[in-house]
């Protein structure tokens, strides 16, 4: 099989390199996944770069222990361990296989069955490798952690990406106003897609308007907790996926401390994979939500698209079509 392999930390183009491997065999609770899509994420960019450091204390210190990287698929099972009992050869299935391992930029990969759902027909393999990941995070962020709420005034951070761009959808079905913060080339296409006001993060600061949210959603934190409170009505909540760590212990600690005072809420997402996937499938499937897709690109290209994806370039999830 073909599988884009890094021995190496480094620069995506230098370290990345298609290479051919053997088809890997399924232990007893695995099944033997043929690749159809994936798509690009945040770790794929921090993984292969061994960056922020701290990444390099879970994924091998030297040098990476996976060499292979990637963690949302869609394809069919081709084959199964002895002990799996849920899935069957020709399922079509679909996930975010991150608490398992990584290794979805190949052809195949071997899974625990459990690491995957199954895809419902209607949707397409490039759009079911698109949503497991983003659109999880989003849909936990504002229905499961904030509790978002009909007509609620609404902020995104980072709006323009994967999760910002299926946050506005979901905050939209609740008939939210939408604010959207993202860098300037981003705004255009962030108006297309429906948020009502568009901010450029590198000439306003979102703390410092004097405007107040009931929610704000955060795909990038990187300011102190006190001007998030000021961003916040009086029990506003504000929830973050990712960004800064040292900003993120901030908000851990303060949020806690913050709680004992006022009734604006600061909550860090900590993701349950697959949580909600197939309910957000069926707002995909209703046209209720349309993920951006930026693609789909061939396997081959990889290298080059985690350079992209890195300096922000994507607009949406990056997906790559790896056969079918
Ligand atoms: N909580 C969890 O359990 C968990 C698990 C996995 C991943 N995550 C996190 O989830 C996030 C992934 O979000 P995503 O898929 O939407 O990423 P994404 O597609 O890269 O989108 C992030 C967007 O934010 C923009 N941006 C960059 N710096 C910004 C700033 N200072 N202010 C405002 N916007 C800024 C980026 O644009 P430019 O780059 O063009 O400026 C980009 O459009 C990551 O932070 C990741 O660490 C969380």
């Amino acid at each position: 099989m073909k599988a884009i392999f890094f021995e190496k930390y480094g620069i995506p183009e230098e370290v990345l390199q298609l290479k051919e491997a053997p088809l890997p065999t399924p232990k007893d609770n695995e099944v033997l996944i043929k690749l159809y899509a994936t798509a690009i994420n945040d770790y794929d960019w921090s993984l292969v770069r061994g960056k922020p450091y701290l990444y390099r204390l879970m994924f091998g210190l030297a040098k990476p222990k996976n060499p292979i990287t990637g963690m949302e698929l869609s394809g069919v099972v081709e084959g199964i361990g002895s002990k799996v009992s849920k899935l069957k050869v020709g399922d079509a299935v679909y996930g975010d296989i991150s608490h398992f391992g990584f290794g979805t930029f190949a052809e195949y990969i071997n899974i625990p069955e459990d690491a995957v759902l199954l895809k419902p027909d209607k949707l397409s393999f490039e759009i079911a490798a698109a949503i497991p990941h983003a659109s999880t995070l989003a849909m936990q962020a504002l229905r499961g952690i904030a509790e978002i709420k009909q007509g609620q005034k609404v902020l995104i951070n980072g709006g323009g990406g994967g999760v910002g761009t299926i946050g506005l959808q979901l905050a939209k079905l609740n008939n939210c106003e939408v604010s959207g913060v993202d860098s300037g080339e981003k705004l255009d296409m962030m108006k297309s897609l429906g948020y009502d006001q568009v901010i450029d993060y590198k000439k306003v600061d979102f703390t410092k308007t004097g405007e107040q949210y009931d929610l704000i959603l955060d795909c990038k934190t990187n300011k102190s907790p006190f001007s998030y409170l000021r961003a916040l009505k009086p029990t506003g909540v504000y929830v973050t996926i990712g960004g800064n760590p040292g900003s993120l212990i901030s908000v851990l600690f303060w949020g806690k401390i913050f709680s004992l005072f006022t009734s604006k809420k600061l909550k860090i997402l900590s993701l349950k994979p697959n949580e909600g996937l197939d309910e957000i499938a069926k707002l995909v499937i209703q046209n209720k939500i349309t993920p951006e897709i930026d693609g789909p690109y061939p396997l081959e290209d990889t290298p080059r698209l985690i350079q992209y994806f890195g300096e922000g370039k994507h607009k949406g999830k990056v997906v790559i079509k790896v056969s079918g």
